[in-house]
């Protein structure tokens, strides 16, 4: 896999950068740009050098967003953005011809063709035919086999952006703790969960079972769960997990109206107490019903991990937003800007999207 240090030329030259975009939108608004922060230092590289940087991304999932107000974000952080609203075609086209040399040009979202999630050979063909270069920066998104993903890789030079660097540096580095360490693994699906808790039980020390994710496990070891959220999982493969001592649940409960919606105080103690211990902290996903209000196990280990001495990766959107809320971003070693991505290197080791970069 080529960095984007081994460009060789970059003035006036049109380069198709796959940034992450994708960021929480509400009434219009962009509410939390740290992605598109996180997006900069390959940008600014680029853009420096006077390479004409054309910016592809996808916002949501429905198709139907649009990126403009993503674009006007970016623009409040770096200077010479403009946007339009088309992803592909003549108009596209004439558009990146027209691009100055070290401005930056965002594109419609790529969702809004139905040929970017089924990898259509004509749209990667379509998007490949925008420039010169191709930059793959957009870790969160490596996991799906998108046509800006795995098509576009194909059909041009390609490079690693600074992101994508780091994530795959310090996410390798994650998948190898050192001696005394402990994994979190929270949310709700087991069905995207499954894969990583397999892998991280044969590397870490302790890995800790949270949010409604835990349900079903209290459930299978014979505890009663009530009106609780259960995840969709089969009991074997859930007993399979819970026969390794490695694997910890939470020891107490908040129940509201029969239903568990937070670990209790005991289980965040219990937790503090192997963070304080710890030399490596992994941790993906909410502790309780964040969404519902339900904060305070997330926020209790966000804050005992911020205090304890290991080396700490954080990942997933709620569970950074979480961190970030408490001001506790700059405590943590290495934050993650991928949710489902972060959980299928660790499991993995790799991801399409690089893979396809190293072909
Ligand atoms: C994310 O936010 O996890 C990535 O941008 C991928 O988005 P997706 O789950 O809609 O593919």
């Amino acid at each position: 896999m080529r960095s984007v240090r081994e460009i060789k030329v970059f003035e006036n030259i049109p380069i198709l950068v796959r940034a992450a975009l994708n960021v929480p939108v509400e009434n219009g608004k962009v509410v939390n740009d740290y992605r598109l922060r996180r997006a900069l230092p390959t940008i600014h590289f680029l853009a420096e050098r006077g390479a004409r940087v054309v910016l592809i991304g996808h916002l949501g999932n429905k198709g139907t967003e649009t990126l403009k107000t993503v674009a006007e974000a970016l623009g409040a952080l770096t200077r010479g953005v403009s946007f339009l609203d088309e992803t592909v075609g003549a108009r596209a086209r004439g558009a990146v011809r027209d691009l100055a040399p070290g401005n930056i040009l965002v594109l419609e979202n790529l969702r809004r063709n139905r040929g970017e999630t089924t990898n259509d050979a004509a749209f990667a063909k379509e998007l490949a035919s925008l420039a010169d270069i191709f930059v793959q920066d957009c870790f969160d998104t490596c996991h799906r086999p998108h046509a800006s993903i795995v098509g576009v890789p194909k059909l041009l030079p390609s490079y690693a952006g600074f992101l994508l660097e780091e994530e795959i540096r310090e996410l390798s580095r994650a998948r190898s703790p050192k001696r005394s360490s402990l994994a979190v693994i929270g949310g709700t699906k087991f069905s995207t969960k499954e894969a990583v808790l397999t892998e991280l039980l044969k590397t870490y020390g302790h890995v800790f079972v949270g949010g409604a994710l835990a349900n079903g496990f209290l459930k299978a070891s014979g505890q009663e769960v009530g009106k609780s959220l259960v995840s969709d999982a089969d009991e074997g493969s859930i007993k399979k997990l819970l026969s390794n001592p490695k694997l910890i649940l939470p020891v107490d409960s908040v129940v509201v109206n029969g239903a568990i919606v937070d670990h209790g105080l005991g289980t965040v103690e219990a937790l503090a107490e192997l963070a304080v211990r710890a030399k490596s902290i992994l941790w993906n996903g909410p502790l309780g019903k964040y969404e519902d209000g339900f904060t305070d196990a997330t926020d209790g280990f966000a804050r005992a991990v911020a205090n304890s001495k290991a080396c700490s990766v954080v990942g997933g959107g709620d569970t950074v937003a979480a961190v970030e809320r408490l001001g506790l971003l700059p405590h943590f070693s290495f934050v993650s800007t991928g949710g489902g991505a972060m959980l299928q290197f660790l499991a993995n080791g790799t991801l399409p999207g690089i893979t396809a970069l190293e072909n």
